[in-house]
């Protein structure tokens, strides 16, 4: 009987195998180099939404569903893209299995949350919000702002929350509170879902560093998402959404001029992704006198 060994950790591992370097026969020839793979990149989910990037007035995320079954902060009923929603409560289930979580307090120090048998509680505020119900958000905050736009709520068109891909999360300390303010950032579930967002696909979106690219201020609540992969790139690097745009649009425009398909790419990622384990004849025979084969994952 043939003996099979199996290389599962790397090509590396298969050290016999002459073709181990060797591309798949279907991988393109204009290579895509970008970090991240562009099927991510073409995805709906990098839809950037700002001042200079308006949705329609008829804009609605699809499909769209109603968040069930997690806190709100709110007795109104709150929807959001499918694919977010679905990630968002992945992220409320794992807060929900956190027992304790190191942070730091406003005043610097080093402290521990204790949770009892629910674990950590977040709270969802807000989903999608359409085109017409931002317009009246923001003309009822400029109302209690002296009619001043100091960049803590999107103009109509200009909102995340149109896409129906973002969400306010809290804790039960803020989610009880009128208002959301800053300071909300020194909450251990502020601190935790900055710290895990990405595992879900999430990135805080309006960061303290970056409020002159986005045009928007500081808010430790509000979190966007974009898959795992830009996620973890975008949380990693400390990007923005804008600036990882821009990133992408100049390789995009490399990889096209250098002759790249994005249709073959993409189709390249998901054979890739989806393919069989690859099989050598090694250059070893067992005791029954067979070649060995080696299996590459
Ligand atoms: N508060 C965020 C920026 C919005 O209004 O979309
Ligand atoms: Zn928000």
């Amino acid at each position: 009987m043939k003996k099979l060994v199996l290389a599962v950790l790397s090509l590396v591992v298969c050290l016999n195998c002459a073709f181990a370097t060797a591309q798949p026969s279907y991988a393109p020839e204009i290579s895509w180099d970008y970090p991240v793979p562009l099927t991510d990149i073409v995805s709906e989910y990098t839809l950037l939404v700002n001042e200079a990037n308006l949705l329609d007035k008829s804009f609605k995320p699809n499909p769209q569903v109603k968040l069930t079954g997690i806190k709100r902060a709110t007795s109104a009923a709150i929807y959001m893209e499918k694919t977010a929603a679905e990630a968002l409560k992945a992220m409320f289930e794992a807060a929900s299995l956190v027992t304790e979580y190191a942070y730091v307090t406003s005043s610097g120090k080093q402290a521990v949350a204790e949770y009892g048998e629910e674990g950590m509680v977040l709270y969802l505020k807000s989903g999608y919000r359409s085109y017409g119900t931002q317009a009246t958000v923001y003309a009822n905050y400029l109302d209690r702002n002296n009619g001043v736009d100091d960049g803590y709520v999107a103009k109509p068109g200009s909102s995340e929350h149109q896409s129906g891909l973002c969400a306010d999360i809290l804790n039960a300390d803020y989610a009880g509170r009128p208002t959301m303010t800053q300071d909300f950032k020194w909450t251990p579930e502020a601190q935790w879902m900055k710290e895990n967002c990405a595992d879900f696909g999430f990135i805080l979106r309006y960061t303290e560093e970056a409020e002159a690219q986005t045009g928007i201020k500081f808010e430790p609540w509000h979190f966007r998402y974009v898959g795992q992969n830009i996620a973890t790139y975008i949380m990693g690097k400390g990007m923005t959404l804008e600036t990882f745009t821009d990133e992408t649009n100049a390789a995009m425009e490399d990889f096209l001029a250098r002759g790249g398909s994005v249709e073959e790419q993409i189709e390249y990622e998901f054979l890739k992704a989806n393919r069989p384990p690859e099989s050598f004849v090694l250059d070893e025979y067992g005791d029954d006198g067979d070649a060995e084969v080696s299996l590459v994952f």
